[in-house]
């Protein structure tokens, strides 16, 4: 979790600024000459190093040093939401360890700031026992050193694995992971092209719940309710529909927002429900990974035989905008018999609790694999991502979705059609599997029976039989032409040509 936290703020940083994201990762025995140095668990260094923008020096105790403070409280895509993640890992290594975390951070690439930190745990606090700075910082960037208590051979594993999947959704990013014995997995930029960072966007009125719009009143300039309604404070919220909604609600539009009592703020909560005229929420501000750099990864990773992605056009629920795309991986040297189910939310990959996810019910309970044609031991991976400004957790733990109807309807969908693909793609693989064995057996027999009814007819000359394999031969050709289609993998059959459909279609 430590890693993946870290991590998460890393790609975040970089990708918030629009910087094509480099990160380093290095878990080290943080004293390899102990004579606990051979046991588990025991006290590691994590590092977690990048080029994102920095953090400014004044934010650096708080942002790292203070539970629940997060840059990130705006609707918006990204992976941190709560402002606990980071902070979190550092909280873990000091109260295993006891020993302080570092942050070195540089806004400006030219000085570089260097700050040791514990939390003060019951003041919520940060303690902070050296800050300086130095010159001579070659790039912006931030680096992290927690040491923490852990054991290495039981977390390997998902560290391995959160790093593929990372690097499957993220082919524009550069990950190195060093391991506790040196070993060095680098799992290189493949593209150039980054999603556009996402927009941040304000909140949809059937999104609001009681706390929410209390804090907006609290923060809000506006003295009356159909300015506060209809200016600026709610997503497709104009002025017209603000007074209509007020006098829906019962409201009295001139009303200043600071004077609602309890009952009214409930009532107006109740009413935002309810009004039938809100528009639906715009989609703009997701930003999906998009058909070609999910592709470049899934070739990348998974060397596959064939694979499509499905973008879905964008949908909501209880008023947060979402989307689902879907990958649909079959065959290659990377994948085992069986059906995997790789599952990303605002690109994180989730690791743990799959049997609770919505993804997993909508692949075990609602597809019927046999109408696809898709026997169960087939080596397939279906990559589930689903984007919102606000993803419906089931525990803070960001592990697995609720199934929200909407959202179980759209992954359906998306399947079906990545499914209906795959299924074309395996009904030519057979026919020409078919046509081959067929040729493999005239190509053998032919020239007998040709040899023999030439002799036994007392002819000098043989038929000429060539014509006929010239024809299955040319049938195979054909067949090869229309599967690279659908091809995810240019090196087994032909060009890779995958469909456009981008976001853009359906703005
Ligand atoms: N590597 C980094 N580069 C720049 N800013 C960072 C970095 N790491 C953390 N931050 C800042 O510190 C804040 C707190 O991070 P933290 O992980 O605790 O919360 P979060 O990412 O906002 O939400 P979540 O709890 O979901 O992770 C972030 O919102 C961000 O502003
Ligand atoms: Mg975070």
């Amino acid at each position: 979790m430590a890693v993946r936290e870290l991590v998460e703020n890393s790609l975040d940083a970089a990708e918030l600024a629009g910087i094509l994201p480099d990160v380093y990762v290095r878990i080290v025995a943080n004293d390899p000459s102990a004579e606990t140095a051979n046991q588990e668990p025991k006290a590691y260094r994590v590092t977690v190093a990048d080029n994102g923008p920095g953090v400014d020096p004044h934010h650096v105790p708080r942002a790292f040093g203070k539970v629940f403070y997060g840059s990130k409280y705006v609707l918006r895509q990204s992976r941190g939401m709560f402002g606990m993640g980071g902070t979190m890992a550092i909280l873990y290594g000091q109260i295993t360890t006891n020993k302080p975390v570092k942050i070195t951070t540089s806004t400006d690439g030219k000085s570089r700031h260097i700050f040791e930190m514990l939390i003060d745990i019951s003041e919520n606090k940060p303690i902070i026992l050296r800050k300086d700075t130095e010159e001579g910082a070659e790039k912006t960037g931030t680096r992290v050193d927690v040491i923490l208590e852990g054991d290495f051979t039981r977390a390997a594993q998902k560290i391995n694995e959160y790093f593929k999947q990372t690097a499957l959704v993220g082919s524009y990013a550069n990950l190195t992971f060093v391991d506790p014995i040196g070993r060095i997995t680098a799992y290189e930029r493949a593209t150039e092209a980054m999603p556009p960072p996402p927009k941040e966007t304000l909140p949809h009125p059937y999104g609001i719940d009681v706390e929410a719009l209390k804090r907006m009143i609290k923060i809000t300039e506006e003295k009356s309710m159909e300015k506060f309604m209809g200016n600026k404070h709610f997503h497709r919220v104009g002025e017209t529909n603000a007074k209509k909604f007020l006098s829906f609600a019962g409201i009295e539009a001139k009303i200043a927002p600071e004077k609602l009592s309890n009952e009214q703020i409930v009532k107006i909560v109740d009413a935002l429900q309810r009004y039938p005229e809100f528009l639906p929420p715009d989609a703009s501000c997701l930003s999906p990974v998009g058909e070609s750099i999910l592709t470049t990864g899934i070739i990348k990773e998974l060397q596959p035989e064939f694979s499509t992605v499905v973008l879905r056009p964008p949908s909501s629920y209880s008023g947060f905008p979402f989307l689902v795309e879907v990958g649909l991986v079959y065959g290659g040297r990377a994948l085992d018999p069986g059906r995997k189910l790789l599952r990303f939310a605002n690109r994180i990959p989730l690791l743990y609790d799959e049997s609770s996810d919505v993804s997993f019910k909508v692949l075990n309970e609602e597809i019927d694999w046999r109408r696809y044609h898709v026997p169960d031991d087939a080596p397939v991976a279906v990559i589930t991502h689903i984007c919102s400004t606000k993803i419906p957790y089931k525990t803070v733990g960001k592990e697995y979705i609720a199934d929200r109807p909407e959202i179980e309807s759209e992954i359906k969908n998306a399947v079906r059609e990545a499914l209906r693909r795959l299924s074309l793609f395996l009904s030519k693989k057979g026919s020409m599997e078919a046509v081959q064995r067929k040729m493999s057996i005239y190509s053998k027999y032919l020239p007998l029976m040709a040899q023999f009814s030439t002799e036994l007819a007392g002819q000098k000359k043989e038929p000429r039989y060539q014509q006929l394999l010239k024809e299955e031969e040319a049938e195979v050709e054909e067949i090869k032409e229309e599967m690279a289609d659908r091809s995810g993998n240019p090196d087994v059959v032909g060009e890779n040509v995958i469909e456009q459909t981008t976001i853009e279609d359906y703005r």
